[in-house]
C-alpha cells in the first residue's frame, strides 16, 4: 500500500444552505510507481479527489494514508509538509509567472525549500533539460509554445523530487499533438524515474497512458482497474 482513500466523502457547503456530495464512499489504493487516470463526466468529483490524495483539501469522512503515515488526521503544518516532500502539481492552465524566464520559474519551488542561488539555478537547468528545454532557458512563458509552457511546469512540479505528481488535465490546453508529447514525458517520468503519476483526464485517448483506471460517477467510483 502506498497512497490510499478509504471510504472518503465530501461535502461542499454553500452559504445558501445548499450541501454538495462531491465525493460519496470513494475507497482506491495507488501503488508505487503506478500511472493512474481518472475520469468522469464534468462535476463528477475528479478534482476533489486529485486534490485529497494530495493534501491539499480535506476529506469530510473517511481516512487517507500515505505508506503507514494517516493524513486524515495530521495536522496543518505535517500535511503542508508532506506535500513540500512528496508532491508535485501539473494542472490544465500552466500558470507560470509572466515576468519570470523559464529558469526562474522552475527556481521558485527550489527557493522556499532553502537552497541557495547557485544550486537553484544548477538544478533548474537540470529539470528544464529533462523535459527538453534546455534551449529554452530564458524565455519568458509568452515566448514559448503552449507545449513548452507545460513542460516547464512539469519541470517545476519536479522541483521538490516528488515521489508522486498530480496532473489535473495537463493536456486540456494542448492540440493533440502537444498533448502526445506531454503525455509521452509523464509516461518516461513514470517508467524512467519511476515517479506515481496521478492524472485526470477528458480524454480517451489520454487515458489509455495509464494502467490504473478510475472512472467517477456522480462521486462514486464505478470502475477501476
Ligand atoms: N469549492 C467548491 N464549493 C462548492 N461546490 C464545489 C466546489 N468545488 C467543487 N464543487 C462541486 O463539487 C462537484 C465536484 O466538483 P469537481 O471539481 O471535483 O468536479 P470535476 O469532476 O473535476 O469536474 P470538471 O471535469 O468540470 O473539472 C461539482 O458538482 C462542483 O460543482
Ligand atoms: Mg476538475
Amino acid at each position: 500500500m502506498y497512497l490510499q482513500v478509504k471510504n472518503i466523502t465530501k461535502q461542499y457547503h454553500h452559504h445558501n444552505g445548499t450541501v454538495i456530495n462531491a465525493l460519496s464512499d470513494v475507497s482506491v489504493t495507488i501503488e508505487k510507481g503506478r500511472f493512474v487516470t481518472i475520469t468522469g463526466s464534468s462535476g463528477s468529483g475528479k478534482s476533489t479527489l486529485l486534490f485529497i490524495l494530495g493534501g491539499l483539501l480535506r476529506p469530510s469522512s473517511g481516512s487517507i494514508f500515505f505508506n503507514e503515515q494517516p493524513l486524515h488526521s495530521a495536522g496543518d503544518n505535517a500535511l503542508s509538509a508532506f506535500r513540500q516532500k512528496h508532491i508535485g502539481y501539473v494542472m490544465q492552465s500552466f500558470s507560470l509567472i509572466p515576468y519570470l524566464t523559464a529558469e526562474e520559474n522552475v527556481m521558485v519551488p527550489l527557493s522556499l525549500l532553502q537552497k541557495d542561488k547557485k544550486t537553484q539555478m544548477e538544478i533548474a537547468r537540470e529539470l528544464l533539460t529533462t523535459v527538453g528545454l534546455s534551449d529554452r532557458m530564458q524565455h519568458y512563458p509568452k515566448e514559448l509554445s503552449a507545449g513548452q509552457q507545460q513542460r516547464v511546469a512539469i519541470a517545476r512540479a519536479l522541483a521538490n523530487n516528488p515521489s508522486v505528481i498530480l496532473a489535473d488535465e495537463p493536456t486540456g490546453n494542448l492540440d493533440p499533438s502537444l498533448a502526445s508529447e506531454i503525455l509521452t514525458l509523464l509516461k518516461e517520468l513514470n517508467t524512467k524515474n519511476g515517479i506515481t503519476i496521478i492524472m485526470v483526464t477528458h480524454s480517451p485517448e489520454a487515458a489509455k497512458y495509464g494502467n490504473v483506471k478510475i472512472h467517477l460517477k456522480d462521486g462514486c467510483v464505478t470502475k477501476t482497474n
